[in-house]
């Protein structure tokens, strides 16, 4: 089933949960692990983020933090994937929190096995689930505090689409479907539709938009291997 954040159910949890924040939460997770951190750590409170990592060396950990769209002060990067080059991020533990994709992790991190999913990415996480088969899988989109979002409804529309999932699917699913039979071809175009993508295109990050609209340029699956760590399988 595919989930927005409101209507994920409270009082239960899947076999599988694939976390979808296309803008760029999960793109920025898969950029960086396909870059060579060693895992990504998921915080909701940049409080708990600031005060994590004691323990590592500064040149082994990087901060990263990001509210409405921008970096947050005294993080050493906001939540660009660009920004995620080997160069900046091999080697390295990072420590992550952004307004929405992290905070939809949290919320299913107790499932049995947790993995993220981007445009870039995606094909990694249609492999995983046609290979091990988890009988409940939620596709949950993180959206934008509590609302829907177009990027995150057309990722889980390309995964669905690839698992022939319409016939197992609720009518999110079909609707994700739908859309990404839709727009396939001009992603791009619709992340600058899209509510949080015209935030970003105030911000300046079109570049950030063109990356996070490629599909399947990174194979990598992210995937959760304690609640809120996530490491490259
Ligand atoms: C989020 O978690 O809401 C985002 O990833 C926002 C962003 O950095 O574009």
């Amino acid at each position: 089933v595919f989930h927005t954040p409101e209507l994920t159910p409270a009082d239960t949890l899947p076999d599988c949960a694939v976390v979808i924040d296309v803008l760029r939460a999960t793109t920025t997770i898969a950029a960086a692990l396909h870059a060579g951190a060693v895992d990504v750590r998921a915080f909701s409170d940049i409080d708990r983020l600031m005060a994590a990592g004691a323990e590592l060396a500064p040149s082994q950990r990087l901060r990263l933090g990001e509210r409405g769209g921008k970096p947050v002060e005294g993080c050493d990067m906001g939540n660009s994937p660009l920004d995620c080059t080997p160069d900046a991020v091999s080697g390295k533990h990072l420590f992550l929190s952004t307004t929405n994709g992290t905070r939809a992790l949290k919320r299913v991190e107790r499932s049995r096995a947790v993995l993220t999913a981007a445009q870039i990415n995606y094909q990694a996480a249609v492999n995983y689930l046609r290979d091990r088969q988890p009988e409940t899988v939620w596709l949950v989109g993180s959206g934008w505090q509590g609302t829907y979002s177009l990027e995150d409804t057309v990722c889980a529309g390309a995964i669905a689409r690839a698992l022939e999932a319409s016939a197992v699917g609720n009518d999110e699913v079909l609707g994700a479907i739908a859309l990404y039979d839709s727009w396939r071809d001009r992603l791009s175009e619709l992340f600058r539709h899209s509510s949080h993508g015209q935030r970003l295109l105030r911000l300046g990050n079109a570049a950030d938009i063109d990356y996070c609209a490629q599909s399947n340029c990174c194979d990598v699956l992210p995937i959760q291997k304690e609640p809120g760590v996530l490491v490259a399988l």
